[in-house]
């Protein structure tokens, strides 16, 4: 039974299930899936209903968007999503799968930033012939912006603006290659500087509005709304602690690092009342972000047939509206932060 609403993507015309898959898991993140497990982990996503699946050439230097590729090429409509910005070149000398770029994959390619015309535009191409599609749905622009690029980053904004980056990505759609484009990123003052430049039909942001943190709503949400930008929450357990919590022990993850203190003391806070009201944490962080009107998708990082499972109960799960009113009560949750409106039945 497909019971995962679906949503709009800016004017784009697509429409996704507003539960997607986040598949740099598959790139081999952190640790090695096995090819199997990677396919049963996509394949029970889409046997649940999900219809949105978001890649990039990044993960595994490739792995992922070969994985992506091969378990949706027969199935229809489904919406995939890649990104422009890194061009794999071939290196013989990696033998290995010792992790690089946090990812354990043995694909024999070296990673090459390049946000150009020609860039953005070979960078597509690529992705089709590693992907074994003939298009995909939606470009985004991954990872532009000082987060990343901290001194560099002038460089690569020169190469999207006046390098002709973001024109490329307009010629895509106009020539009907992609129905939109965006920007992929973990941070909001670049949505905002490539907002200016040229409307974009969807941000991938990652991190940046969450059950933890909702800066978001001071300028990046109210432009989407104005612009009619969608949003695509990537990392909404903010890389682990928001689905772990902390009472596990072991190291906590936050923003692809340890946590810090004050983020970890913040969690217990939300982990607290959360008890309170028997409310599952990931289930919270999970259907706090969908409340937002101008979120299309929230995509967790999804590496196993099992974490597919336990992910649509933690969707499924009823959340009482108590539980909401006493986050904000307590200051954990901004006033102005939309809350979701009914409860969920759970059924099987
Ligand atoms: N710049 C960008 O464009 C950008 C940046 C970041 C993310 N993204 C997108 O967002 C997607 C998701 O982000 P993410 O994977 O980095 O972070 P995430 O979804 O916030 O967290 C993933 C982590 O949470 C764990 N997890 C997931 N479900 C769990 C559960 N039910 N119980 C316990 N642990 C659970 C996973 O552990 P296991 O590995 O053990 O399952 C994994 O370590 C990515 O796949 C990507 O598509 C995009």
């Amino acid at each position: 039974m497909n019971d995962i609403a679906r949503r709009t993507v800016g004017r784009t015309g697509l429409t996704v299930t507003e539960l997607g898959f986040g598949a740099a898991s598959l790139g081999n993140l952190y640790h090695p899936v096995a090819d199997a497990d990677a396919r049963a982990a996509i394949e029970a996503a889409l046997d649940a209903g999900m219809t949105y699946v978001d890649t990039a050439p990044h993960y595994g230097r490739g792995l992922s968007e070969r994985r992506v590729g091969d378990a949706v090429r027969t199935r229809a409509d489904v919406v995939v999503s890649t990104k422009v910005g890194r061009l794999m070149d071939p290196d013989a000398s990696i033998t290995d799968d010792r992790e690089r770029d946090g990812f354990r994959s043995p694909m024999p390619f070296r990673m090459r930033y390049n946000y150009s015309h020609d860039g953005i535009l070979r960078s597509h191409e690529h992705s089709l012939q590693r992907l074994g599609l003939g298009r995909v749905d939606l470009l985004y622009v991954h990872d532009i912006g000082g987060y990343t690029h901290g001194d560099a980053a002038g460089e690569y904004w020169e190469q999207l603006t006046r390098g002709g980056g973001l024109k490329a990505l307009a010629r895509l759609r106009d020539e009907g290659a992609i129905a939109g484009f965006g920007i992929g990123v973990n941070e909001i003052a670049v949505c905002l500087d490539v907002m200016r430049e040229m409307p974009l039909d969807a941000i991938l942001l990652a991190g940046r509005y969450t059950l933890l943190e909702q800066d978001a709503l001071d300028m990046l949400l109210p432009a989407c709304a104005t612009a009619g930008t969608s949003i695509v929450i990537g990392g909404p357990y903010n890389s682990g602690i928001l689905a772990t919590g902390t009472k596990g022990g072991g190291v906590l993850h936050h923003d692809y690092g340890p946590a810090s203190d004050a983020v970890i003391a913040r969690v217990r806070g939300i982990e607290a009342v959360a008890d309170r009201h028997g409310v599952r944490l990931p289930a919270a962080a999970l259907q706090f972000v969908l409340a937002h009107p101008s979120v299309a998708s929230v995509i967790p990082g999804l590496g196993s047939a099992a974490r597919v499972d336990q992910t649509m109960d933690l969707y499924r799960a009823a959340i009482p509206a108590d539980f909401w009113a006493e986050l904000r009560h307590e200051g954990l949750l901004r006033a102005d932060a939309p809350i979701p409106a009914t409860t969920k039945e759970t059924t099987a």
